[in-house]
This record gives C-alpha cells, sequence and structure tokens, in this order.
C-alpha cells in the first residue's frame, strides 16, 4: 500500500518523536561489530527527516544518547560521539536543502568539547530554516530534565519572580527543555522494545505510541508514512467517551 498517498493532511502529528533502537543488534545479526549499526543508522535519520519534510511534518525529535548510555563501553561512547560529529558535517547539505533547523535537548556540556562546538556551529548555520525543527536528544534523561525544572521553578520562588498558586501544569512544560516544542503526537521506537528508556517522560502523557518489529537501519520513511498512517486511524480521546468527539 502506498501510505504516503493516503494520509490526511489536514491531521499530521505536529511533532513526532522517534527512539532509535536496535543498532547493535542489527550489526550483530550480520556478523560485524555494534558501531557498523550505529554507522547504517545515519541512512535512517536521512529518512526519518526527508520523510518528515516531505509531508510536512514540523518538529521530529530523535533520541541519539541517552544519560545512561554514557555507561557503555568507553570505545563505544566514544566511535558515537565521532559519528556524531561527522554526521553532522556531512549532513548539513541534507539541513540546508530540505530547510531543516537543528536543535538539542539534553546536558551537551557532558559531551566532549568538539562535539559542542560542531553542535553549536551546526545550530547556528541552520538558525533561519523554517521547514522542520530537528531536535537531537543527547546525554538526555528525562527525570533529570524533570529535576533541573523543580529546581529552577524552586529558584524562581525563591527569587519572587513566581507565586506557588501560579504554579501550573504550564509552568511545568515551560522549563523543561522542550519549552519551545509542541508535546509530541507520536513516538516511534523501532527494535521491537516497547518501553520509553526514560525519554519525554512528562511531554508523552498524551503521545500515540508506535513500536515496530524492525531494527533502526532497517528504518526507511515508508514506515514513517505508515507509522503516521496508523496513528491517522487512532481515536484520541484525552479522556473523554468516543460519542464527545
Ligand atoms: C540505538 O541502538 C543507538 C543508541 C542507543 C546510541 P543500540 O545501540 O541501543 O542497539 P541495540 O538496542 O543494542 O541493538
Ligand atoms: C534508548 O535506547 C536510547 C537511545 C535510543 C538513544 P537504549 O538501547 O539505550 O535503551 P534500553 O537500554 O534498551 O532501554
Ligand atoms: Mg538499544
Amino acid at each position: 500500500m502506498n501510505f504516503k498517498e493516503k494520509l490526511n493532511k489536514e491531521n499530521l502529528p505536529s511533532h513526532i518523536a522517534i527512539i532509535m533502537d536496535g543498532n547493535g543488534r542489527w550489526a550483530k545479526g550480520i556478523g560485524k561489530l555494534r558501531i557498523f549499526g550505529h554507522k547504517n543508522g545515519v541512512s535512517a535519520v536521512r529518512e526519518a527527516m526527508e520523510g518528515c519534510v516531505e509531508i510536512g511534518v514540523k518538529h521530529l525529535t530523535l533520541y541519539a544518547f541517552s544519560s545512561e548510555n554514557w555507561n557503555r563501553p568507553k570505545l563505544e561512547v566514544k566511535a558515537l560521539m565521532e559519528l556524531l560529529v561527522n554526521t553532522l558535517t556531512k549532513e548539513t547539505a541534507t539541513f540546508m536543502k530540505n530547510g531543516i533547523r537543528l536543535n538539542t535537548i539534553g546536558k551537551i556540556t557532558d559531551l566532549p568539547t568538539h562535539c559542542q562546538a560542531k553542535l553549536k556551529d551546526t545550530i547556528a548555520l541552520t538558525a533561519n530554516n523554517s521547514k522542520c525543527v530537528l531536535t537531537l536528544a543527547l546525554s538526555y534523561g528525562s527525570r533529570t530534565e524533570i529535576v533541573d525544572a523543580t529546581k529552577s521553578i524552586i529558584q524562581q520562588v525563591q527569587d519572587g519572580t513566581l507565586k506557588i498558586e501560579d504554579i501550573s501544569e504550564q509552568t511545568i512544560s515551560n522549563n523543561l527543555s522542550t519549552a519551545d516544542l509542541p508535546d509530541p503526537d507520536l513516538m516511534i521506537r523501532t527494535s521491537g522494545e516497547q518501553r520509553i528508556s526514560n525519554y519525554l517522560l512528562y511531554q508523552m502523557a498524551y503521545t500515540e505510541f508506535c513500536f515496530l518489529d524492525i531494527m533502526w537501519p532497517e528504518f526507511k520513511r515508508e514506515h514513517l508514512f505508515e507509522a503516521i498512517y496508523n496513528y491517522q486511524h487512532r481515536e484520541r480521546r484525552f479522556g473523554k467517551t468516543s460519542e464527545q468527539l
């Protein structure tokens, strides 16, 4: 089926969040090292980005490295950091051609300084692009993000710029690193795992989940279109009854 043709342009997810999982298993499955899987995941990133731009999805957030991923073998971490820098260099043309603006969430200051510099440069270079915001979650952990938001809110109360009685759900949203992004409408995870691994916990209260039984290097834009097609055939009730919608 051609899912792209069947999509309802009036009901596109405004924000898609992806957990790019399964690189290591994909590589091991063909007798290669895990890092070979990460390298082959880059084409899938391009598929996801270009797929979003092709149909008009405005926000794409990719989980690229979690705060827990620092506990992986040193060599793998180092290879992932190098891959990040090389990918940013190689994909700058893709960003410019497609009008993609780069953004990040997570503890960027944890990254090696040359990665930070590359990110900063690419963010500046793409700052005026307006078709799609690509957010990379790097050294990202949602619980830490919530702790940091809590600290910031308490600070504002102590400074007298915020009253306790004025703290709302919106206050929390505004103090998360995703303050400028809408909540994800759709979350896609590859690799068959059905968990969210400390990703956007607060933001995904009403997100629709799609778990795919393929590994990330196998991901193509058609998978994205199919996931959106399925999303469009769900009923998002937000607590109401079907009859009320
Ligand atoms: C996702 O693939 C990439 C990162 C987490 C950086 P994995 O490396 O988690 O691959 P699997 O899940 O072990 O197969
Ligand atoms: C989640 O994948 C993080 C990223 C995709 C960057 P993991 O492979 O680290 O998650 P777990 O450990 O299987 O939950
Ligand atoms: Mg994994």
